[in-house]
């Protein structure tokens, strides 16, 4: 059997989960990382005990080997021109999440990907998780009715990402976004997908940064750097006359944003808080209606999801990805979609920059 062929650009935290992904599978092998920081793509290939590995330190390099996927695991403002670089190399990608920092950096891509025919799929692993693809089915069944408001977010009490050693999240010139990229992307892709990701329209959107440029809550290092949200929310008219009301947190003074609400002509889903970033749900999800002269509650109970394959949420995404490349299928999470989502996560940071609503204007691919 030949072995897809499988490089890894950018060697730092969620690289590992793609390299222990790929070493449980015996149809691939990783045989090459790239990463910018001299020694870090040897130290993690050793830490493997992956023998043989080419090293780099610019994903250029890496790109001229013969290939036939790359995951692309650098830090947000890298993803754009890493994914672009290796599709015009002739590599597939699988890119992690967010999509990109910028609107222009995601039609970059999406252009590269059109002119190239490369796969691209964007790294959302709770898409596998069957709580969300039940979320998905009930909205898709028609119990509901026709959709018109949905309430979404999530967040942390104070759960900044950063420390002393490292600031990628939260620094301006690397993570791009906070709070809003970083999980937001997560809820936004939870409730889009579930209704079959209609085009966003126009945004009046708000961000914060109160906890991580205090020291008093991150430190004076992390204090230092912070230079994204984190703390978010906005108000999104969808096509199809559906408004979406989110927030999103990585500090606030309170336990919860609350829980999603789904609410349809016919019946309404709430969604217990969730931290879906995880694909998990906070408990049983309710279905509230009328039926006859009674107002019903339906539980939908919490699906355990073991999977038999023991590839857990992440190992699934790599799967499915690893599949679309050795059959020529089509992207597991496409940029089609994806684009939507980035096109919130941009409109609301102009939007709150602007400080009034804005139009989403998605240009033409
Ligand atoms: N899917 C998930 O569950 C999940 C979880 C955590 C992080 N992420 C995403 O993964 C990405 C990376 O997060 P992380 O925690 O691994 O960050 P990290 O800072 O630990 O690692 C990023 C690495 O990329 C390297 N790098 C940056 N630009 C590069 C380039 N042009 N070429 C080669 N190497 C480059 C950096 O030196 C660093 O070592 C982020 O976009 C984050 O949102 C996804």
């Amino acid at each position: 059997m030949k072995k897809l062929k499988i490089g890894i650009i950018g060697c730092g935290g969620i690289a590992h989960a793609h390299m222990r992904s790929y070493l449980a599978m015996d149809d691939v092998e990783v045989v090459a990382g790239a990463d910018i920081i001299p020694g870090k793509a040897e130290a993690f290939f050793k830490e493997f005990e992956v023998e043989g590995a080419k090293c780099f330190e610019s994903h250029k390099e890496l790109l001229k080997l013969d290939l036939d996927a790359v995951s692309v695991c650098t830090y947000n403002s890298q993803h754009a021109v890493c994914s672009i670089d290796a599709m015009k190399a002739g590599k597939h990608v699988l890119l992690e999440k967010p999509f990109t920092v910028t609107m222009q950096q995601a039609v970059d891509v999406m252009r590269a990907e059109r002119e190239t025919g490369k796969i691209i799929s964007i790294g959302f692993q709770p898409r596998n998780s069957k709580n969300m693809q039940n979320i998905k089915s009930i909205c898709q069944s028609g119990r509901l009715g026709d959709i018109y408001y949905i309430q979404t977010g999530g967040g942390r009490r104070l759960g900044i990402p950063c420390s002393d050693s490292k600031t990628t999240f939260i620094e301006k010139e690397t993570g791009g976004v906070g709070a809003l990229g970083d999980i937001g992307c997560y809820s936004l892709d939870m409730v889009l997908n579930a209704i079959g990701y209609p085009k966003p329209l126009t945004v009046s959107g708000y961000k914060s940064d109160f906890f991580g440029k205090n020291p008093y809550y991150v430190g004076e290092h992390c204090a230092s750097k912070f230079g994204v949200d984190d703390f978010a929310a906005a108000f999104i008219r969808l096509e199809g006359g559906i408004i979406l009301d989110f927030r999103i947190s990585w500090a606030m003074h309170v336990n919860t944003p609350g829980d999603t609400l789904i609410m349809g002509k016919d019946a309404g889903l709430r969604i217990p808080s969730t931290d879906c970033w995880n694909g998990s749900i906070g408990g049983p999800m309710t279905i509230y209606s009328k039926i006859g002269n009674s107002l019903t509650e339906t539980t939908i109970p919490v699906i355990d999801e073991k999977d038999p394959a023991g590839l857990g949420l992440f190992g699934q995404k790599v799967r499915s990805f690893l599949d679309a490349v050795k059959t020529g299928g089509k992207a597991p999470v496409p940029t089609s979609q994806i684009i939507y989502n980035q096109a919130i996560i941009s409109g609301i940071v102009e939007s709150a920059e602007l400080g009034r609503e804005i139009e989403i204007k998605i240009p033409e691919i």
